[in-house]
């Protein structure tokens, strides 16, 4: 039997970074830093200019990861990124980063699961691994959500940022990642999402920006990925008990917390960085990975259970022992 092994992880994110104080300011918001932090847990985030987008955020992330495991891009057999804001239409935003990567003729395709986008695309890669197709896969999360906000809008703009995060995963002998759960409902689109593209009023594109309703999103998420935490547990036969980290999609810190609540988990073992990069989206998972195995809090050998939830709706939740 084979199961995927996560090797080494990277980030990136754009060069400007905005406070909550800047954001209000600069658009005219009537919002306050106040209100901001006590709503959502978000301080500040990140935001990417003209030059920067999900395939050269991704490229950097990618670079990291490879560095860090001590692979070579040649060394890959596959890439897979989850994004909803590609570079372009198409080719998409995977295969722009395998031209960067200089590895012609690796498989690269993205996953379009919105805020779940790494979570689904991290569970291809493992079905990828263990059905024996692919051995060593660069798995990226990449977004510039910012886009997609209305600068004047305050429900919205607040709660998004850009970034990048990347896991490359091996094919091992024991796990690894030990379950994947992955679900989605369409019959909620019209609580969270974009109003045009290739198929609907595309010419308007560029003066349409994101629709959410937000107090109706943050009750669903709750209970969606409350479920699928728990899901996770039994499909792997483990308790919460063992647990030992939480690396949750950054929305919303009350989303967090109500999360960590349900798995019974003090906030101290709960991966948090929705203060500084805000909500980014299919980023936002692999980012907060990345900086808690970097600054040492993830050890090898710690069980950890990664949550994501986005526009569609989908959700999902991933049980690794790292
Ligand atoms: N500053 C000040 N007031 C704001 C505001 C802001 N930035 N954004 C919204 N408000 C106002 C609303 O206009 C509303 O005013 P009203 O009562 O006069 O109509 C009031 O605050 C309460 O709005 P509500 O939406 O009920 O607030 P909330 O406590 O639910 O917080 C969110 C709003 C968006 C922060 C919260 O619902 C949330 O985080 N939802 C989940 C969103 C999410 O995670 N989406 C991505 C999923 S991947």
């Amino acid at each position: 039997m084979k199961y995927s092994r996560l090797v080494s992880t990277g980030r990136a994110l754009p060069r400007q970074l905005v406070t909550n104080e800047e954001l209000a300011r600069t658009h005219g918001l009537d919002t306050s830093d106040q209100w901001i932090v006590e709503r959502t847990g978000i301080r500040t985030r990140y935001r990417a200019a003209p030059d920067e987008n999900a395939t050269t955020l991704g490229e950097q992330a990618a670079r990291q990861a490879l560095e860090t495991g001590g692979w070579a891009a040649e060394d890959l057999d596959l890439i897979i990124m989850g994004t909803t804001s590609s570079e372009l239409m198409f080719p998409n935003s995977a295969v722009l980063l395998q031209a960067k990567l200089g590895i012609p003729g690796v498989p690269a395709f993205s996953v379009e699961a919105v805020c779940s986008g790494f979570l689904y695309a991290l569970s291809v890669a493992d079905q990828f691994i263990r059905s024996g197709q692919a051995a060593r896969v660069l798995v990226v999360g990449a977004e510039t959500f910012s886009r997609f906000v209305d600068p004047r809008d305050r429900s919205t703009s607040i709660l998004f940022g850009d970034g990048a995060g990347a896991v490359l995963l091996e094919a091992a002998d024991e796990p690894g990642i030990m379950v994947t759960r992955l679900h989605a409902d369409g019959r909620y689109a019209e609580l969270l999402y974009f109003p045009s593209g290739p198929g609907r009023n595309f010419r308007s594109m560029q003066n349409d920006y994101l629709i959410m309703q937000g107090s109706r999103v943050f009750k669903i998420a709750v209970q969606k990925l409350g479920d699928v935490l728990e899901e996770t547990l039994r499909a792997a036969n483990v308790t919460k008990e063992q647990i030992d980290w939480l690396v949750p999609h950054q929305a919303n810190l009350r989303i967090i917390e109500a999360l960590a609540h349900r798995l019974e988990l003090p906030m101290n073992r709960v991966v948090v960085t929705v203060d500084q990069h805000a909500n980014t989206s299919s980023a936002s998972v692999p980012l907060a990975l990345d900086i808690a195995i970097r600054d040492g809090r993830i050890q090898r050998g710690d069980l950890l259970m990664l949550e994501a939830f986005g526009g569609g709706f989908t959700w999902g939740a991933a049980l690794i022992r790292y």
